[in-house]
């Protein structure tokens, strides 16, 4: 397993065929966006991303196992006025393709300042796409609970008769809900928007994500020992997520430039956690060595 916590310098599309089928647990990224980042790492024309991106998803969708999950962030920028259409498009010709669109999470930007357009506000959220294989995947909803909130401090105090019993959608959408199960609860199921800040730009990569992003989602779709892959590592986030949880990582990425920053990223965290999960836990994990190496393919 010689691809196994390493990040591997090329084209995802072509490093990927080296990776075996049904070998990743959770595939998490953020690629580049159309034509959004020219300067540093080279766009895609937004009329060409669905093109330029499908034979790499046919890679992701070969090495995930039938019980993993692929985590896409994106969002549609803006072209000649209007939202462009390829993150939908992109979604029709991956149904096609057989994946299943399971659900779609909003990461809200904690921490954006505000603007000024002549006709649309500040861009605040981005899309993390959720796609299956099939119905039934890995999935640890109380390994991401949230407090109850205080909303509970005063809806649940006088409860009435129909807030002890289930009480059935009125529009017969089969959904209900008996609002005197939440009493003595502290913590729930969140919701699925993710309230998260932006990670500051010194980390010399232009589109960093914040390594709480990635976590929340390992957490909910591994187990520890687990493979995360990261396609479009960037600067590591991803990486440094799945080692702090004790998953195992594989990442790629184009630029040498990147690959050198994550490495150097996973040592500085390493060396400041060793071998020490979130919780102050030691995940052992088979086969993880302290250190990073990269390999060009
Ligand atoms: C949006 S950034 C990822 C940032 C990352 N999530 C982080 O937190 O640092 C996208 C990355 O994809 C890389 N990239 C672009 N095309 C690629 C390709 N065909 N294969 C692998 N990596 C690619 C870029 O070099 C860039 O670092």
């Amino acid at each position: 397993m010689h691809y196994l916590n390493k990040i591997l310098l090329g084209d995802c599309e072509e490093v990927l065929k080296g990776i075996p089928e049904n070998s990743v647990d959770l595939i998490v990224t953020s690629p580049p966006y159309a034509d959004q980042r020219q300067q540093t790492y080279g766009g895609i024309c937004p009329t060409k991303y669905v093109a330029w991106f499908l034979p790499k998803v046919d890679q992701f969708y070969r090495v995930l196992k039938p019980t993993g999950t692929f985590v896409l962030n994106i969002k549609e920028r803006v072209v000649s006025g209007e939202r462009h259409t390829y993150v939908i498009e992109l979604i029709l010709e991956m149904r096609r393709r057989g994946w299943l669109w399971t659900e779609e999470f909003m990461w809200h930007k904690k921490n954006s300042y505000p603007g000024k357009w002549p006709n649309r506000f500040r861009d605040n959220w981005e899309r993390l796409l959720q796609f299956n294989k099939q119905k039934k995947f890995q999935m640890h909803q109380e390994e991401v609970m949230v407090p109850v909130g205080t909303w509970a401090k005063h809806r649940l105090v006088n409860l009435s008769d129909t807030d002890k019993i289930r009480d059935e959608s009125r529009v017969g959408s089969g959904f209900g809900k008996n609002v005197s199960n939440w009493v003595g609860r502290r913590k729930v199921y969140p919701n699925n928007v993710i309230h998260m800040a932006t990670e500051s730009s010194n980390q010399n990569h232009s589109a960093v994500f914040p390594v709480a992003l990635p976590t929340w989602f390992i957490k909910l779709f591994t187990s520890p020992g687990d493979t995360v892959l990261d396609p479009f590592m960037g600067s590591g986030s991803t990486a440094i997520a799945a080692l702090k949880l004790g998953r195992n990582y594989i990442g790629v990425d184009i630029n040498k430039q990147y690959v050198d920053l994550a490495n150097q990223r996973i040592n500085n965290s390493q060396t400041r956690l060793p071998g020490v999960g979130e919780r102050g836990k030691r995940y052992p994990v088979k086969g993880q060595k302290e250190g990073v190496h990269s390999e060009t393919y």
